[in-house]
C-alpha cells in the first residue's frame, strides 16, 4: 500500500510501511534536512516540518495522518526564504553543531509567516519549547529570530585571521541541513544494523538464541561474540569493554551489547533485535560506589576488584594547619550523574571498498582511536581501514568511547556489504558514558582574614563498569580540588569505583565541575563566618603568578586571568546587591590539553592543490565547538589566502592521529600544528601538491603523583568567573554575567556562543538535570524530556565578557573555551540560593522536581 501527499509542491507517494512521516522522508525519499534526534518520541524538535503550513514534529506523525496533506521541508522553501533564514542564523552565530538548526528554521519560518514583525523574543522563546539545543543556550538563536522579525539583515562575514568574527566554517550548509551527518549518508546496497542490549545490569548469560530474529523476513544475519575474529574488548586506556557479551559471559551494565542484527532496513533490524532471546541468571547488582570499593564481589565480568583508580597528593601538614585555623568548614558534597544529550545519536557507516579495505564514517571524538580499536576487533591491520570523520551533531565528551563502530564494522567486514547503524535515543542513553557522580568529603580552613590555610578532600566517583577515561576524570577532580586559589597545605585522595550503573567518562569540565562545586561551597561558608562577601573571599585567595597551585604547580603569568575575570564581574556584582537582588559568584579554572605527564604531539598538513584550493588536514573532531573554523582561520592568518579557497579535512589516510578531541585540545594544539604547517609551506614557497607537515607538542608536564619538585601538571588553564543574579520574589535566575579568560579569542563571535551554551548547560547541571540509576543499575530517565534540560523560555539573560590574558608558550596565547565553560556555574547558583533563602546546598541538582 502507498500513501500519497504533496511534498514540497509535488505529488508524492510512499510505502505505508514506515513507522512515521520522518522515516518516509529520510529513508524512502532521501529528504534529509529533517533530522532524527529522538524518533519516535517527538521530544527534540529536530524533525520539524510544515504540514499544511503548521510546524509539527514528523517523527510521531503516522503516514495515515498526512495522506493528502501538503508537506514542506527546508528543501522546498523558496531560495529567498532559505537564504534569509540561513544567513540570519549563520551571521549571528546561532548554530554550533547545527543538528537542531534545520528543525528550528522550519519553526521560525512558520512563526514569521504567522506573526511577521510582531514576533518578539519572548514569543519565540515560548515556541522554541518544542526544540532542544544543547550547544547555544538559545541566546543567539533568539538574536537571529529578532533580526528576522524586524526584517533586518546582518552580513555573513567570511572567515578571517585570528581574532576576527567570521561566520562558522560551512555555517550556511549546516543551517539548512545540507551538510550530512553520518545518518544522512547513503550508499548503494546499504544494510542496517541494530543492537540487542542487556536486560539485566549484572547477570550470567546462559544462552543467546537468535533464531526468531534470523527468520524475520528482511533480516540478513545476526552477529554475536562468537563472530568476533579479533579481540573482544576495547577501551581508550584499559581494554576492558567487551563489544559483545558472549554466552557464558556476564553483563556488567544495561548498555552491554549481546547481539547485532543486520537487515534490509532500519525498522526490520530493530524489530529483529527485539526478537533475540537471552536466558539470564541475574546476580546482585553493585550500585553503591562507596560500598563497591570494599565489596568482596567483583562488579565487572572478569575484572578483579572494584577500585578502578586512586589519585592522591599532599603538601604540608594539613592537620596542624586546620588546628591553627580560625575557621574550619566540613561538608560532604554529592554531585549527580548527568547525560550529555548531544542531539545527534551515535551513527556509524562502514563501506567495504572491494580490495579488502574499508571506509568507516564515524562521528567519534577520535577517529584514529576508532580505527585502531575496530581493527583490533576485526583482527586486521589498521591500515585497511580509513576512518573518515563526519562532523557530528554534538558530543561534549560523550563520543570519545566507541558506541556502535565495532559492531557495525564487524557486520560490514563479514558480509562484505555496507552497513549503517544509528542508535535510537533510548539505546544511546543506555550505552555511552555520563558525567561522574562524585561524593566529596571536604574540609577547608582559613584565618581570621579569610585567607585559606588548609584543604582536605576525599572523593569517590561512580565510574560504572568499564574504565573509559574514568580514572583520568577522578585524577582531574583531585588536581582541581582547590579551585583557582592558593592553599598552603593540601591533602587530596580520589577513588574511581567500578559499579553496575551507567558507564561514566569524559564530559565537558572532566571532574573539575564536581570538585569546584564543592570548593566554591566551602569558600562561601567560610566567607559568612569571616563576615566578608563571596566576592571578597575569592579576591583574597585567588591564585597569583609564582604561587603554588593544588598539586604543586607554580603558576605562570597566564593565571592573572583568574583575577581579571573576578574583577570583570565586580561592577555587576555590586550593582545587583545594591538593587536588592540575591547574588552568587563563582570562580573556576580548568586545564586545557591532557597534561599530567602525557607526551602530546599533534600534527597537521597543509597542501596547495592544482585547482587553487588549500587543503588543511588536521586530527580533530568538529562537533560544534568550531575546530574547523579555528583551523581555517589559522591558515588564513598565516598564508594570507582567500577564505573560500580553504578546505578543512579529517581522515586517517595521513598519520596525524593525536588522541581524542577533548579538553579544548583542538583549539589550543590544533592551532599550533596548523600554524607550524603553514610556516613550513611559506618557507618553501607554497608549492602545489606538496604535503607541508606541522607539529605542536607539549612535552613538559608531570603527573600529580610524579614526585617532581615544582611540577608543571598542565601546560595551560582557562579561567572564568560567573555571577548569578536571582529575583527574590520569584526565585528565578534573571541574569548571569560570565567573564571568561580564553587567552586569545580566535573568533570572538563563536567564543561568546560557546560560553552562552556552557552557561545554559551549567544552569541545568546546577538546578534541574539528573540521570539517576535505581538499585538495579537501571536509569530512571529514558527520554530526552526527562533529563531536565532548561528550555529556551527559562534561559536568563547571559552577558559574556571575554578576557584575553595570553597563555605563555601556547600558540597565539590560546587557552581554549569549551572545557572551562560551566566549571563555576553550580557554585555561583548555590551561593545565590543561599543568599535567597539562607540554606546551604551540598547536593546537585538543587531544584529538580520543585
Ligand atoms: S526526532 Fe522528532 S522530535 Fe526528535
Ligand atoms: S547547535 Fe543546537 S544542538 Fe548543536
Amino acid at each position: 500500500m502507498v500513501v500519497t501527499f504533496t511534498l514540497n509542491g509535488s505529488e508524492t507517494s510512499v510505502s505505508d510501511a514506515h513507522p512515521h512521516l520522518l522515516a518516509a522522508l529520510r529513508e524512502e525519499l532521501g529528504v534529509c534536512s529533517a533530522k532524527d534526534g529522538c524518533a519516535p518520541s517527538g521530544q527534540c524538535g529536530c524533525c520539524t516540518v510544515l504540514v499544511d503550513g503548521k510546524a509539527v514534529v514528523s517523527c510521531n506523525l503516522s503516514l495515515a495522518k498526512v495522506a493528502g496533506a501538503s508537506i514542506t521541508t527546508l528543501e522546498g522553501m523558496s531560495d529567498e526564504r532559505r537564504e534569509q533564514l540561513a544567513s540570519a542564523f549563520a551571521a549571528t552565530g546561532a548554530l554550533q553543531c547545527g543538528f537542531c538548526t534545520p528543525g528550528i528554521l522550519v519553526r521560525v519560518s512558520s512563526l514569521l509567516d504567522r506573526k511577521g514583525a510582531g514576533l518578539d523574543r519572548e514569543t519565540a522563546a515560548r515556541h522554541l519549547g518544542a526544540h532542544l539545543c544543547r550547544c547555544t543556550g538559545y541566546v543567539k538563536i533568539l538574536d537571529a529570530v529578532e533580526l528576522l522579525a524586524k526584517g533586518e539583515t546582518r552580513e555573513v562575514l567570511p572567515l578571517g585571521g585570528i581574532g576576527s568574527s567570521g561566520t562558522r566554517y560551512q555555517g550556511l550548509d549546516l543551517a539548512l541541513g545540507d551538510k550530512s551527518y553520518v545518518d544522512d549518508l547513503r550508499v548503494p546496497g546499504m544494510l542496517h544494523g541494530a543492537v540487542h542490549l542487556a536486560a539485566h545490569a549484572r547477570a550470567d548469560v546462559l544462552r543467546i538464541d537468535p533464531s526468531a530474529a534470523a527468520v524475520l523476513p528482511g533480516v540478513v544475519r545476526v552477529f554475536t561474540a562468537a563472530d568476533v575474529p579479533g579481540k573482544l574488548r576495547v577501551g581508550l586506556i584499559h581494554k576492558d569493554w567487551p563489544v559483545f557479551v558472549p554466552e557464558g559471559g556476564r553483563t556488567s551494565y544495561l548498555g552491554d551489547v549481546l547481539a547485532f542484527v543486520v537487515a534490509i532496513d532500519r525498522d526490520t533490524a530493530r524489530r529483529g533485535a527485539e526478537l533475540v532471546h537471552v536466558d539470564y541468571a541475574p546476580l546482585r547488582v553493585i550500585s553503591d560506589p562507596v560500598a563497591a570499593l570494599a565489596d568482596a564481589e567483583d562488579a565487572v565480568w572478569e575484572l578483579d576488584g572494584n577500585v578502578l583508580s586512586r589519585s592522591a597528593y599532599a603538601r604540608g601538614d594539613v592537620d596542624a594547619a586546620l588546628d591553627a585555623s580560625d575557621h574550619v568548614v566540613h561538608e560532604v558534597f554529592q554531585t549527580q550523574r548527568i547525560e550529555h544529550a548531544f542531539l545527534e545519536p551515535e551513527a556509524t557507516l562502514v563501506v567495504p571498498d572491494g580490495d579488502g579495505r574499508f571506509t568507516m564514517y564515524s562521528g567519534g571524538q577520535g577517529v584514529w582511536d576508532d580505527r585502531d580499536q575496530v581493527a583490533s576487533v576485526l583482527g586486521i591491520d589498521p591500515q585497511r581501514i580509513t576512518a573518515e570523520l563526519v562532523s557530528n551533531g554534538g558530543a561534549f565528551g560523550g563520543k570519545e568511547d566507541m558506541a556502535n563502530q565495532a559492531q557495525t564494522a564487524l557486520a560490514a567486514f563479514l558480509l562484505g556489504a555496507p552497513v549503517k547503524c544509528t542508535l535510537s535515543r533510548e539505546e544511546s542513553l543506555l550505552i555511552h558514558p555520563k558525567r561522574h557522580p562524585i561524593r566529596i568529603d571536604l574540609t577547608v580552613g582559613c584565618d581570621a582574614g579569610g585567607r585559606l590555610t588548609a584543604l582536605r578532600a576525599r572523593m569517590v566517583g561512580d565510574s560504572g563498569p568499564y574504565a573509559s577515561v574514568g580514572m583520568k576524570v577522578l585524577e582531574r577532580a583531585a588536581g582541581h580540588a582547590s579551585g583557582p586559589y592558593h592553599v598552603p597545605t593540601i591533602d587530596v585522595e580520589a577513588f574511581a569505583a567500578r559499579t553496575n550503573n551507567s558507564v561514566c567518562g569524559a564530559f565537558r569540565g572532566f571532574g573539575a565541575n564536581q570538585a569546584q562545586f564543592a570548593m566554591e561551597g566551602a569558600l562561601d561558608r567560610l566567607a559568612e563566618r569571616v563576615g566578608i562577601t563571596g566576592w571578597e573571599i575569592r579576591s583574597r585567595n585567588v591564585i597569583e603568578p609564582g604561587q603554588v597551585w593544588g598539586p604543586g604547580q607554580v603558576m605562570d603569568d597566564g593565571c592573572r586571568g583568574a583575577r581579571r575575570c573576578l574583577d570583570a564581574v565586580k561592577p555587576a556584582y555590586d550593582a545587583a546587591i545594591a538593587a536588592g537582588r540575591a547574588v552568587g559568584v563563582g570562580l573556576g579554572l580548568k586545564n586545557s590539553g591532557l597534561g599530567n605527564g602525557f607526551l602530546e604531539i599533534v600534527r597537521a598538513v597543509v597542501r596547495f592543490e592544482a585547482d587553487g584550493t588549500v587543503e588543511v588536514r588536521h586530527c580533530w573532531t568538529e562537533m560544534g565547538q568550531g575546530v574547523h573554523t579555528v583551523a581555517a582561520q589559522v591558515a588564513i592568518e598565516e598564508l594570507d589566502v582567500e577564505p573560500r579557497r580553504v578546505r578543512v579535512v579529517v581522515d586517517t589516510t595521513r598519520e596525524l592521529g593525536a588522541g581524542q578531541t577533548t579538553g579544548s585540545r583542538g583549539t589550543l594544539m590544533g592551532a599550533g600544528a596548523v600554524a607550524d604547517a603553514c610556516r613550513a609551506a611559506r618557507a618553501d614557497g607554497c608549492r602545489t601538491g606538496v604535503d607541508y607537515a606541522g607539529e605542536y607538542r607539549v612535552d613538559w608536564t608531570s603527573s600529580i603523583e610524579s614526585g617532581v619538585e615544582q611540577p608543571v601538571i598542565h601546560s595551560a588553564f582557562g579561567y572564568a568567573a560567573q555571577l548569578v543574579v536571582m529575583d527574590r520574589e520569584s526565585g528565578a535566575v534573571e541574569r548571569v554575567v560570565a567573564a571568561h579568560d580564553v587567552g586569545r579569542a580566535v573568533n570572538p563571535l563563536q567564543c561568546v556562543g560557546q560560553v552562552e551554551g556552557a552557561v545554559h548547560m551549567g544552569l541545568g547541571y546546577a538546578l534541574t538535570e539528573d540521570f539517576p540509576c535505581d538499585e538495579n543499575g537501571r536509569p530512571l530517565v529514558t527520554t530526552l524530556r526527562g533529563l531536565g534540560i532548561i528550555r529556551a523560555k527559562d534561559v536568563p539573560e547571559i552577558e559574556v565578557i571575554l578576557i584575553e590574558e595570553p597563555q605563555p608558550r601556547a600558540p597565539y596565547g590560546i587557552k581554549g573555551v569549551g572545557e572551562i565553560g560551566l566549571v563555576p556555574t553550580a557554585g555561583a547558583v548555590a551561593a545565590a540560593l543561599h543568599d535567597l533563602d539562607g540554606g546551604w546546598r551540598a547536593q546537585l541538582p538543587m531544584r529538580r522536581g520543585e
